[in-house]
């Protein structure tokens, strides 16, 4: 038998060993029934139906049939649906490779999140560094200038030419309920205007009645969607009080962005941790390169 079991692994003998049980037990309990239908007297209660003649006796379902296969039903439901660790439950939820790589990458996520926690900027900023190198350098480029237009020049967004460069190009697809800022709306110079009120008087803390009234002419322009304080009536259009800011690359991460540009990738699923997406939004928005 050793050649048998080298060329199947004991595993699989094993298995067919089961299956000629089977096969074996199955003709000889055949065999009885075969026997009986010949030589067995019927009796019994008949049921009243008859179909042509043709009449069934009563025959109630055996109790312990009947209880196996309601208990195996009930089974069946449990074991596809319940949550992973019940007993008796399987696939869904039950342990898998994937399920124990999701767990351990949860977990390492959870420790590296408690030990960063609460990292100054410079640590931030060198952590956002090789985050950028591996997430976004492929569109953006190593220098955040977004190679030659593919995608936006990180180098001057979130400043005020940031703002210049949004207002006249026009920008959409980070799916404000407002919808988008349409391209060529207003003249460079107005644009200019408006973009000087928001970085003194939306995102800085000047004093808005200081402003001139070109500042504020330009500006009412744009009140219209964001709001006399910038703030973009509560997600109807970005909140200007935080763009430049950390913040405002963070709402971008998470969003994503179908725009006149190009298409930006959410990195609302997982890849990143918040703390990654914290530092590579301040990365973003410091001047290193
Ligand atoms: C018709 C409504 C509307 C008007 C008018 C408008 N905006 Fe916007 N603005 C939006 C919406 C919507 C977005 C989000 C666009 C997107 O999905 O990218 C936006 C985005 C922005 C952004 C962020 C761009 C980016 O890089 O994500 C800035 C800055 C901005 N607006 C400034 C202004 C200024 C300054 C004016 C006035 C000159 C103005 N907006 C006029 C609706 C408007
Ligand atoms: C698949 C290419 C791609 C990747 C990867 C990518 N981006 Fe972008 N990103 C774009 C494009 C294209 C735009 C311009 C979208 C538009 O306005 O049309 C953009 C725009 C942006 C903007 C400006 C958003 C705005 O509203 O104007 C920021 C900030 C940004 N990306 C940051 C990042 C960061 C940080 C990463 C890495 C975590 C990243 N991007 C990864 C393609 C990409």
């Amino acid at each position: 038998m050793s050649w048998l079991s080298e060329y199947y692994g004991y595993i699989n003998l094993l298995a067919i060993a089961g299956a000629v049980a089977t096969v074996v037990i199955t003709a000889f309990v055949v065999t009885i029934y075969f026997k009986n239908i010949k030589s067995a007297k019927k009796s019994g209660e008949l049921s009243t139906d008859s179909w042509d003649g043709i009449k069934e006796y009563k025959n109630p379902l055996p109790l312990g049939w009947a209880v196996s296969f309601l208990v195996l039903a009930l089974w069946a439901i449990w074991y596809m649906f319940a949550p992973a660790g019940l007993p008796f439950a399987y696939p869904l939820g039950a342990y898998s490779q994937i399920g124990e790589y999701n767990a351990e990458v949860a977990a390492y996520n959870d420790k590296f999140t408690a030990q960063w926690q609460n990292a100054d900027e410079a640590t931030l900023k060198e952590m956002g560094e090789s985050v950028f190198l591996v997430q976004c350098a492929p569109c953006h480029g190593l220098d955040k200038s977004g190679i030659g237009g593919k995608a936006a020049d990180l180098t001057v967004w979130g400043t005020k030419e940031g703002i210049v460069n949004s207002v006249l190009q026009g920008s959409k697809g980070l799916g404000y309920s407002l919808g988008e800022m349409v391209p060529d709306t207003v003249e460079e110079e107005s644009a200019r205007l408006a973009a000087d009120y928001v970085v003194k008087y939306v995102i800085g803390s000047q004093d808005p009645a200081t402003a001139t009234d070109a500042e504020i002419e330009a500006w009412i322009y744009c009140t219209s969607c964001h709001d006399n304080d910038g703030k973009g009536f509560e997600g109807g259009a970005p909140d200007l009080t935080t763009y430049g800011k950390a913040e405002f690359a963070l709402e971008v991460l998470n969003r994503g962005k179908e725009g006149y540009i190009g298409s930006m990738p959410s990195f609302n699923d997982g890849r990143l941790t918040d703390i990654q997406k914290k530092a590579v939004s301040a990365y973003v928005l410091s001047a290193e390169q």
